[in-house]
């Protein structure tokens, strides 16, 4: 199995992608580590522990990493941003959690990444699906870290296309310069940006033949759906809400399930009209070279059968 660290802010989709990274025999999910983002650091680590207390995941630390963006705005991301549009004041509203019985450890995400990094026998993977925060800060602060990274597989970004802005992605609008720092690391990077998770709408009929597992676990995935596509439905009259965490993951499990091309990308860090804009060389307009594999297409049938079978593999 491929050895991962999640980096997330729980978030509906992120926990769908905790879900599958935990329960694919093709992932070693070594930890989750926890960004402001959807909400605040406090609350995305909450969320962590709530999925992970729901689907009965003790062996995986969870550690909380940054609580603003590398340029130092105080106020917590998702409040500012959006996130709480989508996502609700708890950053997963919908089910009803009870007291999380898994804790978070006493070190920091950053650290702990690094001591995984520098401890594990082969390189490990990072997939990032929040704000870049805690990734820049351990590899500007950790450099000693690089060879030991695989590859960042991350949601963010998207081609002419944004969430927050006409042209921003959440993720990368959250911390730009983070999402810069990232992109010219000169480590392989795979960005799975909009354009590919808006293929990924869980639509009613994926909602009942989730229902249809039957557990607790499924249960709970349908109320985090439901809410879900309340808010997208909502905020952009969609009919029916993009599960983008999940894809970068999905394409680790199985590359054939999300089709990329190798581009330059860039990130737009002073625009008027387009910070935290990816600016995607499709077609070598520039003379940068390619630093990505950007997801374009995803197989819907093949990625759905990835989610239903990881949460029916849970065993409650
Ligand atoms: C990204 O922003 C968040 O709302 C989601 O969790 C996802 O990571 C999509 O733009
Ligand atoms: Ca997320």
């Amino acid at each position: 199995p491929t050895p991962i660290i999640l980096d997330c802010d729980p978030g509906h989709d992120d926990a769908l992608a905790i879900l599958l990274a935990a329960a694919n025999p093709a992932i070693d999910l070594l930890a989750i580590t926890t960004v402001a983002g959807n909400q605040t650091l406090a609350r995305t680590t909450l969320n962590a522990r709530r999925v992970c207390t729901v689907a009965g995941i003790t062996d995986v630390p969870i550690a909380a990493g940054r609580s603003r963006p590398l340029c130092g705005d105080t106020a917590p991301v998702g409040a500012r941003i959006g996130g709480v549009e989508v996502h609700g004041e708890s950053g997963l509203d919908g089910p009803h959690f009870g007291t999380p019985a898994v804790e978070v450890s006493t070190k920091d995400a950053v650290a702990l990444m690094r001591e995984i990094l520098l401890s594990h026998k082969e390189p490990v993977t990072l997939v990032p699906t929040g704000p870049l925060t805690n990734v820049a800060v351990l590899l500007r602060d950790h450099p000693e870290v690089l060879p030991h990274i695989a590859e960042v597989v991350l949601m963010g970004g998207g081609h002419g296309i944004g969430n927050v802005t006409p042209v921003a992605e959440f993720n990368i609008y959250c911390d730009p310069e983070a999402a810069d720092l990232v992109l010219t690391s000169g480590l392989p990077i795979t960005l799975c940006g909009l354009n590919v998770t808006h293929q990924a709408l869980a639509t009613q009929e994926v909602c009942d033949r989730m229902a249809r597992i039957g557990t607790p676990l499924a249960t709970l995935c349908v109320e985090l759906l439901t809410f879900f596509t309340s808010t997208y439905k909502a905020i952009w009259g969609f009919p029916a809400p993009p599960l983008h965490d999940p894809v970068a993951v999905a394409r680790l499990i199985d590359p054939a399930t999300v089709l990329t091309r190798p581009a330059a990308v860039a990130i737009e860090l002073t625009g008027e009209h387009t910070r935290g804009a990816t600016v995607i060389d499709f077609h070598g307009v520039t003379d940068r070279r390619p630093n990505a594999h950007v997801a374009t297409t995803l197989d819907t049938d093949r990625f759905w059968d990835l989610i239903i079978s990881a949460i029916a593999s849970f065993p409650h």
